[in-house]
Formats: structure tokens, C-alpha cells, sequence
């Protein structure tokens, strides 16, 4: 459990670095990431390194007994580089070429720009591999940022027609898997397949659902380029990347194959006002962001890597530049957003960034240091942060309780077919975590790949394409287990399986949903005291009696064994409920929490965080003992405040 920053020693006078160093070793921070965006001053002509500064940059942070994650330069190439093969960048769904001057300016796909990262990642890999003060690469910068999984260029295009080729085999099996007799959209080979883009209407969902897949493809073999150089040339070191928040254009999972630590970039006030908040939530959480946020990805990342490891490579550590309103957080917050990570199993937190810098795209975007290197508030919540860490001392992972599963193409495939404008896949699974939180629980959100034994509870929010291994893997669990709306209404080509959703699922529960609804705001059906909004099917069950209905008398939750289909988007309050119901029968004690209240169970310890802008007394908000036996706080939480204690 360390702390530590994002540093760019390429952006202040050489003689500040050693100062810099030094006071982030007295801040309690031990490790710092440098180097992402540093190719032209790495390589400032084709060819010509220079590796003095870097060299310098790398000991005199070495020498403050700072450990460095060392960043490839690739999300940045220089303008030599894109000059001399302008076709690297990637191109828009309206056609359009992705200029230079920011970032991120280059195709996946593209071969040449594929050979200048290896020689690039090579050069470092050989200088720096062995270097004691390197114990982790960072590979590129988040992937994805400002849009750039999907590229529609001659490179993109050449990789597809590849990509189906291995796929199908042969022409007739893609055109019988997409359906491509409707409207005469039949190929006669490979060569004729262009990108799903500029087409006159909506093109073949299964033709944009393979070019998603595609593209994620496109994304880790990318990765595996760098990684392949590292590995052997770092011994030992970690392999990471940066996940961003709310982001699905890739498989994280797969990707995750090939790393050591899945790290993220935690902005938890960028995200409330960017994503789907209601007006009432951004209001209420404007400073210190929605409660599940940060935890929602905490748990989303440890599942994205083999191992479990997971870290927050950049830490939101006031204004940011990039939202449409950028408040600064409530005093506390950036400590509660540290301790939360640290809660949730983080093997560090990085702030993001050291200095605040007074030049260029970011300059309104807060650091640890404001530009005149005088401490801005995080840092003492740094410092307070660090204290905490001590304080709570080692703490062993903790048991496995409930599973939520989370499918990156299923994101893919209601982007492509949402059916309906406010059927947002990610949404729903944030609204179904949000209320298993609600009641107390830890939950891990795990690729539907991932082994589900030792879980009492098991959640899909929606699975649409259900393959043979799950359903094996479910029929083998006896762990409530519910699956929620669109669950089995696609086979892998996009088509509505044959006997009706919910396609395979029917072997471990006969119930076929015979119509699907869209309903659009303020159009709802009450269920009881409740609304079913959004979504809703009719569902033909057969023998099986429902185990909730809407008002008017349809059925729309059917439970069969241990397993239950859920054919609506309710509420949030009403999931909670059927969530609590659940937890009872799979002897999981749950906590219901006051709407501000979030709980933490780390090994040993339990945490508490505060998101409200008021004090609670634990001892009113929580069953049990009052007299718990504090590490960190006490009953009294309050505003932006936390506290752990020994569990009961
Ligand atoms: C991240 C990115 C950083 C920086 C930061 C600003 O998305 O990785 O380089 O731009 O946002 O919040």
C-alpha cells in the first residue's frame, strides 16, 4: 500500500528536481510515474536520442529513495514521426483524419506506426530495463482517451478483412453469420468488406459488432507489443497500464491477460459531471462526487488482471480542466478517495499530478504543488493519507462474497442496438452495484470468464450473448443468481436466438420472452410501491409462477432453483430490496446505509466513508456494537470524513 505522484521532469528547470524529490519523499509519497509523453525530447530527431536528461530525471529521483513506474512515450508521437508517414492517424467515423497537436494521434492498426513503437520501447526497455530504480512500466497512456479505440483507416480497413478472413474461413459463412441476404449486403470475398462507417442508415449490427470486436483486438496486440519488449528486458518489474472511468471500447480483461497490475485514473469529479448523473446528484455529490464511483471502478479494475492486483495510477487531487464544470473537492475528500482505494485492496494511489503547470492543455488542472510550487490542499491529505496507511498496517484480502459479472461486449452490443435511447449497458450495471453497495456488501465485478465458486451471491446485470462454459459454470452453482434484462437475446452473430431470449439460459430455466418494450422517460409501470422505467419484456413462463409482477399483473421476475430472470429495469430502491432477499437466502448479512454512507470490509478492518456534507454517528446508521475498536476516526464521521475499526 504506497502512495505516490505523476511527475514530469521535462516541464520544470533541472535545478527544482532534487527539491522536488525530496519534499515528495517527505510528503510519504515512494513512487512517481514519469516519461509518458516524453518522445520528443527522448528522441527530438529520427534517430538521435537523448538520454542525458532522462538519465539525470531517473537518478536524482532514484537518489530521494523514490521508486519509478517508467511510461512508454507511444500515446505522444513527435511530429517528425507523424510527418514522415502521415497515414498513421487514425480516421473518424465521419472520415476525417485525427490531427496533430494534442495526443493520441495514432491508428492501432497502423504496421509502420506498430514498428516505430517497438523501436522506441526497445531503446528504453534497453537503457532502462535493468536500472534499479525502475520497478514498474507503464505501457502508453490510457488507451482509448478522447476516443480513439475505433479507427476507420486503409490500415483498420486491411486488419479487419484479415481479422474476418481468420474468423469466418470462407465468404459465405460471414454473410450467412451477418444476415447479409437482407438488403442485398452480400460480399463475394474479404477484399469487398469495408468499416462499418458513412453508410446511408444504420449499417449490419453484426458487421459493427465484429468491427468492435475488432478493434479491441486491435488494442491488445498493440499492448502485447510493448509487453513482449519489457518483460524480458526488465526482469521483475511490473507490467501496467491506465484504465480510465466509465470507459468500455475495449476489452479490459483481455488486455489484463498480459499485465501484472491493472492500474486506473480516478477522477471521481470529471465523472459525475460527465456521465449520467441526474441534475439532483451532480448537485448533491458536486464535490465530492457520487458515493459508488470511485468503488465501482476499484472493484471493476481488481478483476481486470489475473492476479487481483490493481492500482490507482492517477488521482484526482483537485479541480480537474476536462469537465464541463470543475468544482474543487470538499476539504477531506482527496484523503477519502485515497483510504477508499486502500480499502478496496489498491497496491497504490498516484496523484495526478505533482506540480500544477502553468502552460499549455492542462494548466487549469489542479497538482500536489500549485504552479508557484507552494503546497496546494491535497497535499497535507497526502501527508494525512500516508499517516492512515500506517495506521491500519497490513491487512490480508478478503473473502469473496458477491460476484457481479460484467461483459465488455455486451457494452459493444447495446451501443450498437440499444433499442431504446436511455438503454445504457453500463448504466445498468452501475445501478445494480450501486444498490448491492447500498446494502453493505463487497462485491467483486468479474469477467463472465472469471470462476464464480466461493461467491454466496451472483448478479448479471444483462448478458446478452451466453456462452456454453457459463451456462456449464452457472448450472454448477448453487449461489443465488440472478440475470437481469436482455440476458440470452443474442447469439454471437447478433441474431435472436431461435426458441426467443433468453437463448441458452433456457436449459437451466424454461421461460421465453415473447415481446421487448422501450419506454421513454416519464412513461413508467408501477410495481408496487415502485417504477419500472426504460425497459420492460413479456415473459412467457410457463409453469413457473412469478415471484413479482406490475401492477396491472405481468410478471417480471421468475425464479427457478437458485436461479432468477429478470425481465424490467426497476428502480433502484426496488433492487436494493431483491438484492436483500437475496443476501438473506445465501446467509450474507447485509447493512442498509443512509444514502451518503458507504462501508468497506478489508481483511480485518472495516471502512467507512462519509460522501455527505454532514457528520453521521455510526452507532445510528449501523446495527452492532457501539463501542467499536477505531484505527482510523471514531462514531462521529464527519463531512468528507472516514473511520475503520476492527470488523465485529
Ligand atoms: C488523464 C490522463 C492524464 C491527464 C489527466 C488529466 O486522462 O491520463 O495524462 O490528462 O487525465 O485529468
Amino acid at each position: 500500500m504506497k502512495l505516490g505522484c505523476c511527475y514530469y521532469p521535462e516541464h520544470w528547470p533541472e535545478d527544482i528536481w532534487a527539491d522536488d524529490a525530496r519534499r515528495m519523499a517527505d510528503m510519504g509519497l515512494s513512487q512517481v510515474r514519469i516519461g509518458e509523453f516524453a518522445w520528443s525530447r527522448i528522441e527530438p530527431d529520427p534517430g538521435r536520442f537523448d538520454w542525458d536528461w532522462l538519465d539525470r530525471a531517473i537518478a536524482t529521483l532514484g537518489d530521494a529513495g523514490l521508486e519509478i513506474i517508467l511510461g512508454t512515450p507511444t500515446a505522444t508521437p513527435p511530429k517528425w514521426l507523424v510527418d514522415s508517414m502521415p497515414d498513421m492517424v487514425a480516421i473518424d467515423a465521419d472520415g476525417r483524419p485525427r490531427g496533430f497537436g494534442s495526443r493520441r494521434h495514432y491508428c492501432f492498426s497502423h504496421p509502420g506506426y506498430r514498428a516505430q513503437c517497438q523501436r522506441i520501447v526497445t531503446a528504453l526497455a534497453e537503457r532502462y530495463g535493468e536500472h534499479p530504480a525502475i520497478v514498474a512500466w507503464q505501457t502508453d497512456n490510457e488507451y482509448g482517451c478522447h476516443d480513439t479505440i475505433v479507427s476507420y483507416s486503409q490500415a483498420a480497413t486491411a486488419g479487419f478483412r484479415r481479422w474476418l478472413e481468420r474468423k469466418y474461413g470462407d465468404i459465405s459463412a460471414l454473410n450467412t453469420a451477418w444476415g447479409n441476404v437482407f438488403w442485398s449486403m452480400e460480399y463475394r470475398s474479404f477484399d469487398e468488406v469495408d468499416p462499418p462507417n458513412l453508410t446511408v442508415t444504420e449499417p449490419n449490427p453484426a458487421h459493427v459488432l465484429d468491427y468492435r470486436r475488432f478493434a479491441s483486438d486491435e488494442v491488445v496486440t498493440f499492448n502485447k507489443l510493448q509487453v513482449d519488449i519489457l518483460r524480458p528486458a526488465s526482469p521483475g518489474r511490473d507490467m501496467i497500464h491506465n484504465y480510465m472511468g466509465f470507459f468500455t471500447e475495449f476489452d479490459h480483461h483481455d488486455v489484463g491477460q498480459d499485465l501484472d497490475v491493472a492500474s486506473w485514473d480516478s477522477y471521481p469529479l470529471g465523472f459525475l459531471e460527465q456521465f449520467w448523473f441526474s441534475d439532483e446528484e451532480k448537485l448533491r455529490y458536486a464535490r465530492q462526487g457520487h458515493p459508488d464511483i470511485a468503488a465501482f471502478h476499484h472493484d471493476l479494475y481488481r478483476g481486470c488482471c489475473a492476479g487481483g492486483r490493481w492500482s490507482v495510477m492517477e488521482q484526482q487531487p483537485g479541480p480537474v480542466n476536462w469537465a464541463r464544470y470543475n468544482p474543487a473537492p470538499l476539504p477531506g475528500m482527496v484523503r477519502l478517495w485515497t483510504m477508499e482505494a486502500i480499502a478496496h485492496g489498491a497496491e497504490l494511489v498516484s496523484y495526478f499530478r505533482w506540480r500544477q503547470a502553468a502552460f499549455a492543455q492542462e494548466q487549469m488542472h489542479a497538482g500536489l504543488l500549485r504552479p508557484d510550487s507552494g503546497e496546494a490542499p491535497a497535499a497535507s491529505e497526502a501527508r494525512q493519507a500516508a499517516q492512515d496507511i500506517e495506521a491500519i498496517g497490513d491487512n490480508r484480502p478478503t473473502a469473496k462474497s458477491v460476484a457481479l459479472l460484467f461483459s465488455y461486449e455486451a457494452a459493444w452490443l447495446f451501443d450498437t442496438q440499444p433499442q431504446g435511447a436511455s438503454f445504457r449497458y453500463l448504466e445498468l450495471v452501475f445501478d445494480m452495484y450501486s444498490a448491492l453497495r447500498q446494502l453493505g456488501l463487497n462485491v467483486d465485478i468479474i469477467s463472465p470468464r472469471a470462476a464464480l465458486d466461493g461467491y454466496g451471491m451472483i448478479v448479471a446485470p444483462s448478458l446478452p450473448i451466453l456462452d456454453d462454459q457459463l451456462i456449464t459454470q452457472i448450472a454448477a452453482v448453487d449461489a443465488p443468481i440472478l440475470f437481469g434484462p436482455r440476458s440470452g437475446s443474442k447469439t454471437p452473430d447478433f441474431a435472436i436466438p431461435e426458441a426467443l431470449p433468453p437463448g441458452p439460459l433456457q436449459r437451466l430455466m424454461p421461460i421465453k420472452v415473447s415481446r421487448v418494450e422501450s419506454l421513454r422517460p416519464g412513461l413508467v409501470e408501477p410495481i408496487a410501491s415502485h417504477e419500472i422505467s426504460r425497459w420492460i419484456e413479456q415473459i412467457d413462463a410457463g409453469t413457473i409462477t412469478a415471484e413479482a409482477r406490475t401492477d396491472k399483473g405481468d410478471g417480471i421476475l421468475f425464479a427457478h432453483e437458485n436461479i432468477r430472470y429478470l425481465g424490467a429495469w426497476p428502480d433502484q430502491a426496488w433492487m436494493t430490496n431483491l438484492f436483500a432477499k437475496m443476501a438473506a437466502e445465501a446467509n450474507i448479512t447485509t447493512r442498509p446505509l443512509p444514502r451518503d454512507l458507504r462501508l468497506r470490509q478489508l481483511g480485518s478492518l472495516c471502512f467507512a466513508f462519509n460522501y455527505g456534507t454532514a457528520a453521521l454517528t455510526l452507532s445510528d446508521c449501523l446495527a452492532g456494537s457501539a463501542d467499536r475498536e477505531f484505527v482510523l476516526g471514531s462514531d462521529l464521521i464527519g463531512p468528507a470524513g472516514l473511520a475503520a475499526w476492527v470488523a465485529d
